[in-house]
């Protein structure tokens, strides 16, 4: 309990128990209408039972073009709350608060959305390797037109209400990775040229509006934070000094609680290491791999808006040392939680070896990408002790 790691702290209303979060992990249980399933055995709860100080739950779309699977879920209607408040209570139930992530599929939802006769919804048609299969072959089907865009814009403030409404403690805005709000920021898949693309402050402007949305209608006390992607792993693609200057933009508008860092598009959906679920992470010299992007977004942002470092981090001591440092204020892991959900209450019982996570990805290979619950198939292998108390 003599860790830094272990001080309460606050985003925006909501209190702490420590400084470790859960980044989100979609759990691939969904219904057709895009209900999750929170059922038995749930890895969130038992995770909230570890002793974890914030949950961030498995993104949801805002609005129906944003879904890229049957299996994406959606929180795009007052009828999906009560699974989610299902999701939320489950969570409460093992002990830790829980924040909603939101999305919208962009690019990636168009195949799926011309399957089903409707329209795609992206910041522009483009050319290139990766994305070319997610497009329409009607180069009009997908930029959307002004009106479109405040329509995702209202979805996204819509949606944290409901998600409030469902019980979450918090909401964070997916703009990493292959999400929308990635897509608007990368130059590679934003070739607009209104005042939604060129130049930073034009490309980070559909995040500002978005966050504005959500704070008018959750309210000034409720936590609002945003994963932000802020370089990327593409060929003229978003450079870190303008993923850095967005962070500062977004901050300085003032809607923001915290600021999760992360990358943003990768050339490939094939090469996990090109992506944000690193593989082969079996040295301290590994682990952190988004750290330098996280210092960075810190001295730019200042007291603006609270900072959370994440991607690869195992070891106690670097988290530690990262919290003391000033580097972030938060630090936060996801696969080392699937793997061993009592993590934070083994590193505060005083067992301070690094997380048994071997960083495989089975947890995606084996388990949600063929449709099963969130899980780690390894865990007996590794010799994982339960220190979640059931
Ligand atoms: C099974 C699984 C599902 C994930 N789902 C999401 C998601 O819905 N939204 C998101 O922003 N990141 C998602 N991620 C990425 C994680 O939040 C995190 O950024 C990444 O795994 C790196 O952290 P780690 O090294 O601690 O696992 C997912 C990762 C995994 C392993």
């Amino acid at each position: 309990m003599d860790s830094i790691l272990f001080k309460k702290t606050k985003i925006n209303n909501l209190e702490l128990k420590n400084r470790f979060l859960m980044s989100a992990a979609a759990s691939a249980k969904v219904t057709e209408d895009g209900d999750i399933i929170a059922d038995k055995p749930l890895i969130h709860y038992r995770v909230a039972r570890g002793g974890v100080g914030l949950i961030i739950n498995g993104a949801a779309n805002v609005h129906i073009s944003g879904r890229s699977s049957i299996k994406s879920s959606l929180i795009d209607d007052d009828e999906r709350i009560p699974s989610f408040r299902r999701f939320a209570d489950r969570v409460h139930a093992g002990g830790a608060p829980v924040s909603f992530q939101l999305t919208h599929g962009g690019l990636w939802a168009g195949a799926f959305q011309i399957a089903n006769d409707r329209r795609p919804f992206a910041p522009s048609y483009v050319i290139q390797d990766k994305l070319c299969k997610y497009m329409s072959p009607n180069r009009e089907d997908c930029p959307a037109t002004e009106e479109q865009v405040y329509e995702i814009i209202e979805a996204y403030g819509d949606s944290a209400a409901r998600a409030k409404k469902a019980g979450f403690d918090a909401v964070e805005v997916h703009a990493a990775h292959d999400s929308l709000l990635a897509q608007f920021l990368s130059p590679v898949t934003n070739i607009r040229q209104d005042k939604w693309g060129g130049n930073i402050e034009n490309r980070c402007r559909l995040h500002c509006e978005v966050m504005a949305n959500i704070r008018k209608k959750v309210g000034a006390g409720f936590p609002v934070i945003i994963k932000l992607g802020v370089c990327e792993d593409l060929k003229g693609g978003l450079t870190l000094d303008d993923g850095i200057k967005a962070a500062e933009i977004i901050a300085q508008k003032g809607d923001v609680d915290a600021i999760e860092v992360s990358q943003g598009l990768s050339s490939s959906d094939v090469d996990f290491n090109g992506m944000s679920i690193k593989t082969g992470i079996n040295s301290i010299k590994k682990e952190a791999y988004y750290r330098e992007w996280t210092k960075a977004v810190k001295s730019a942002v200042g007291g603006g808006a609270l900072v959370i470092m994440q991607g690869g981090l195992r070891s106690f001591e670097l988290m530690e040392e990262v919290v003391q440092n000033g580097e972030a204020d938060l630090v936060s892991m996801c696969r080392p939680y699937i793997c061993e959900p009592g993590i934070v209450n083994r590193w505060m019982e005083g067992d301070r070896e690094k997380a048994k996570c071997i960083s495989c990805n089975n947890c995606i290979i084996e388990g949600i990408m063929k449709g099963k619950p969130l899980e780690c198939g390894l865990r007996e292998k590794l010799g994982v002790p339960d220190y979640t108390k059931e």
